[in-house]
């Protein structure tokens, strides 16, 4: 059965249909809706058998865990078992906001939405649909992205329907989401806290207020070079050994040249040189090939290529904004080959280019 598609307002959404979707979750059903990084598709987090109808919605391994989301900070004593000071330090400078937090899981978590593990991870949304739902519902809404596994995350009911139509119940359309990007994703039970994923939360935030941040890569436990406690952490995250965010097309990833910013005068930078050469030898390949490109470059995108632009390299958070959907958008063009231009990794320029790699079916 198609699903109920309720259109509301992002600012102040209609009661009765906050109630409508509510009712659903409260019943074990399944709904979409907008957070203010990614669509979710929610489910009642305590309820064991709807979060399961989430794996089977989405195709996810069964072992890889489902962030909780809360509507007040009060609601996160119920679910873990120890709120150390760092998580309240964070709870009060980034919630609500694209902050997830990994601690301790309290018993009443059922061990399906924890992945069978021995943690939970939070979030307070930053979006009024998003809390309006939570808050009508009465529970806590284990949500992942509203995508297919491995596809893509949704930005728009768009987006989910293309993805989930027959196994979602009702989607609350509540237009296209700001951020772009999933939240961060932050280990506290580890020390030095771990960086599981990097997202709507900069980095430089983090650290700004704890110090140190850890980054475990697969790189660095592929190397053997990460300490026990790191190779922990990565065997926590089970999201990042899996392939995610990839089209049907084939994703070619172009790094920013180094020194690009000094070489800038001559008409065609070196980053959009590169982009052209790229785009010729899959031409040769007799591949039809699109081209996201930063308005920096984008002039230089050989003719025939088609192009979208991301938005300025100084720019993250609109790149981000629009990632997801410029790269469904060339997917459904029909085209072999999408070229991507990176940009710099500061600010949410590190979310975005840990997107792409994974994109590229390169490791994080
Ligand atoms: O912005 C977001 O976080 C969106 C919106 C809907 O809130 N949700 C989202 O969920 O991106 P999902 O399932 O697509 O990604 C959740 C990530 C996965 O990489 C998962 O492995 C990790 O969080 N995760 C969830 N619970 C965890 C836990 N207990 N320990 C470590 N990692 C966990
Ligand atoms: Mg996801």
């Amino acid at each position: 059965m198609p699903p109920h598609v309720l259109t509301v307002a992002s600012q102040s959404p209609d009661p009765e249909a906050i109630g409508e979707a509510a009712a659903v979750l409260a019943a074990g059903g399944l709904v979409a809706f907008p957070t203010e990084t990614v669509y979710g598709l929610g489910a009642d987090a305590l309820n064991p058998s709807a979060v399961e109808r989430i794996y089977a919605a989405k195709g996810r391994p069964v072992d890889n865990p489902i962030i909780v989301h809360i509507a007040d900070a009060g609601a996160l004593g119920r679910l873990v078992t120890d709120v150390p000071p760092l998580a309240r330090t964070l709870i009060q400078r980034f919630w609500p906001g694209p902050l997830t937090l990994v601690l301790p899981a309290a018993g009443v978590v059922p061990s399906v939405t924890r992945g069978g593990l021995p943690t939970v991870a939070v979030r307070m949304p930053a979006h009024p649909v998003a809390l309006a739902l939570i808050r009508a519902a009465g529970c806590p809404v284990a949500a992942p992205s509203a995508n297919r596994s491995g596809r893509p995350s949704p930005t728009t009911a768009q987006h989910v329907l293309a993805d989930l139509r027959t196994a979602v119940d009702v989607v609350l359309d509540g237009g296209p989401t700001p951020v772009g990007v999933e939240s961060t994703v932050l280990d506290l039970t580890s020390q030095p806290p771990a960086l599981l994923r990097p997202g709507g939360v900069s980095f430089e935030q983090l650290a700004a207020i704890i110090g140190q941040v850890v980054v475990p890569s697969t790189a660095t436990v592929a190397n053997g070079t990460a300490s026990p406690e790191l190779q922990a952490a990565l065997a926590r995250s089970p999201g990042t050994r899996y392939r995610h965010y990839a089209p049907r097309a084939k994703v070619v990833l172009v790094e920013v040249v180094p020194g690009e910013a000094q070489l800038g005068e001559a008409g065609v930078t070196p980053t959009a040189a590169a982009l052209s050469s790229s785009v010729h030898r899959l031409w040769c390949e007799g591949l039809r090939v699109g081209v996201m490109a930063t308005a920096e470059s984008a002039a230089g995108v050989p003719r025939g290529a088609v192009v979208r632009v991301m938005g300025s390299r100084h720019d993250p958070a609109t790149v981000a904004a629009g990632l997801f959907a410029l790269l469904r958008e060339l997917d459904d063009a029909g085209l072999d080959a999408i070229v991507v231009e990176g940009i710099p990794e500061q600010g949410l320029g590190r979310a975005v280019m840990d997107r792409l790699r994974r994109a590229a079916g390169q490791a994080g």
